[in-house]
């Protein structure tokens, strides 16, 4: 294994979408930002210079950070933000992963211009447990916004209502040819009739979870979350924020010019409708003369669709590739998460919208909780969190009387090793939706999944702890919940929240807290020496 050195210089760059011009926070210029490459075992350092007015601090997300939690990058979580000047050395190890994950900025609203890819090839020698792809691409989505994106929140924060949704998605950093300024580009793969490409398809964007399809041509989905599932087909894939689909796409049609579209699964909560995102894929030669054939992304709530995909996710669970699914539970948690009202006197209907994980809103602390933990800083958290609902819920499709939620910074304790089964039961407070739940430090399965409310009883008796899919951000369904199941075996503090971001900035989030073993390789390593101060 090799170590690979990346720098990444923090920048402004004036940026020319939807016929209008903006400065936005890039790393090194770029939008999307540059693609980490490495191999399965390499160690990574990027140095993350900081040349703006605005504290950073970057996530690699889906990295397992085993006992690097120093270097998972979630602001106030794991770090002390980078301050203008300064500058912070990332530093891990890619242990037992490979695949393709992202890396976004974690702190406010960053994230919306400030990501991009990480592809970690398999060990030298290592063949794909599928055909090897003639090509591969990234295809990262994500939003954008007209007006300044960290206005946007700031705003809504002040009102207490919510923020303006996104103008449009985008394909590569842009809306494509449907926007009317083309002249501004577009996103094109060109392909070549036969040859096979993996797509390593990334949702980055802050709000969306999205459906992505191509006019013309099926899908074989081969990897999620950087680990490997049982191929299947579909003509349509559904991402949520944070997660990541490898698929294969094979060039059988053999000319023309065909539309790709990423387009919202969920009806935006405002009346303003953004943008589907468009892209083309050309075969060779074909280039002025036809006309691209179109595609129709499902329409928004597709829930057929959507349920769909998810249910045809299963680990690959080969020989090779056990899915190696905790089969006794040790801490058996139930999280009601949702959205919540709380009064507000200086908010414009006397109330905010508040995110809650069982009733608590979660304040961000002034230094860093791993720092807090490590050092063992008292009063910055307590280990307290809720391992159950407070209030009592019954999820009936109306909304409930109580939508009050309690404020605090409590993380919830793991001894070293213990196996955790958590249960997700989307309460529907203010109105069902659904929310990709983001585990930092950590791949889960997804073990089971239904509608309404989870029963303790009789929804256990049908799990899948066979092979069901591992991954690291799982959809809550509107109105049901999901079950997964880990193992604490990375200590450290981590990190548990929505991919929504404006439901992470509303509350709906909290950490877990996970002591060190008895053993020399189950400790949390010393913090480096330029980790940044608050
Ligand atoms: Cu990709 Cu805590 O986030």
């Amino acid at each position: 294994c090799r170590v690979r050195h990346y720098k990444f210089n923090v920048v402004m760059r004036n940026t020319t979408r939807l016929c209008s011009t903006k400065p936005i926070v890039t790393v090194n210029g770029r939008f999307p930002g540059p693609t980490v490459y490495a191999r399965e075992d390499d160690t990574v350092l990027v140095k993350v210079v900081n040349h703006v007015k605005h504290n950073i601090s970057i996530h690699w997300h889906g990295i397992r950070q085993l006992r690097t939690g120093w270097a998972d990058g979630p602001a106030y979580i794991t770090q002390c933000p980078i301050q203008p000047g300064q500058s912070f050395v990332y530093n891990f190890t890619i242990t037992g992963q490979r695949g393709t994950l992202l890396w976004h900025a974690h702190i406010l609203w960053l994230r919306a211009t400030v990501y991009g890819a990480i592809v970690i090839l398999p060990k030298l020698g290592v063949p794909y447990p599928f055909p090897t792809p003639n090509r591969e691409v990234v295809v990262v989505l994500g939003e954008w916004w007209k007006s300044d994106v960290e206005a946007v929140i700031n705003e809504a924060t002040k009102s207490g209502l919510a923020p303006n949704v996104s103008d449009a998605h985008t394909i590569n950093g842009h809306p494509g040819p449907i926007s009317n300024c083309l002249s501004q580009g577009g996103f094109n793969l060109p392909v070549e009739p036969g040859k096979t490409y993996l797509l390593r398809i990334i949702n980055a964007a802050l709000n969306e979870e999205l459906f992505f399809k191509i006019a013309g041509h099926q899908l074989t989905v081969v990897e999620v979350d950087a680990t490997y599932v049982k191929p299947f087909k579909s003509d349509t894939i559904l991402i949520a924020p944070g997660q990541t689909t490898n698929a294969l796409l094979t060039a059988d049609l053999g000319t023309g010019r065909y539309m790709v579209a990423a387009s919202p699964f969920v009806d935006s909560p405002v009346p303003v409708d953004n943008m589907t995102a468009t892209a083309t894929l050309d075969y060779s030669g074909t280039l002025s003369t036809t006309t691209t054939r179109l595609t129709t992304p499902p329409p928004k709530n597709a829930t057929p669709v959507a349920t769909t995909f998810t249910n045809s996710l299963r680990s690959l669970n080969s020989n090779q590739f056990p899915a190696k699914v905790p089969l006794t539970v040790d801490h058996n948690l139930l999280f009601t998460i949702g959205l919540g009202v709380n009064p507000c006197s200086t908010c414009v209907n006397g109330s905010r919208l508040v995110g809650d994980i069982n009733n608590v809103t979660f304040v961000m602390p002034k230094i860093s909780l791993l720092q807090a933990h490590f050092f063992k800083i008292s009063n910055v958290f307590t280990d307290d969190f809720p391992g159950n609902p407070i209030i009592a819920y019954n999820y009936t499709g109306t909304q409930p009387t109580n939508l009050r939620t309690m404020k605090g910074t409590r993380l919830y304790r793991l001894a070293y090793n213990s196996t955790v089964q958590l249960v997700l039961q989307d309460t529907g407070m203010i109105a069902p939706e659904n929310h990709p739940i983001h585990l930092h430090g950590f791949n889960f399965f997804v073990v089971g999944r239904g509608l309404g409310n989870f029963n303790p009883k009789t929804d256990p008796m049908n799990f899948n702890l066979v092979d069901p899919v591992e991954r690291n951000t799982v959809g809550v369904p509107s109105g049901g919940w999901t079950a997964i199941r880990f193992k604490a075996d990375n200590p450290g503090v981590w990190f548990m929240h929505c991919h929504l971001e404006v439901h992470t900035t509303w509350g709906l989030k909290m950490a877990f807290v996970v002591d060190n073993g008895e053993g020399p390789n189950e400790t949390l390593l010393p913090p480096p020496r330029d980790l940044p101060k608050c």
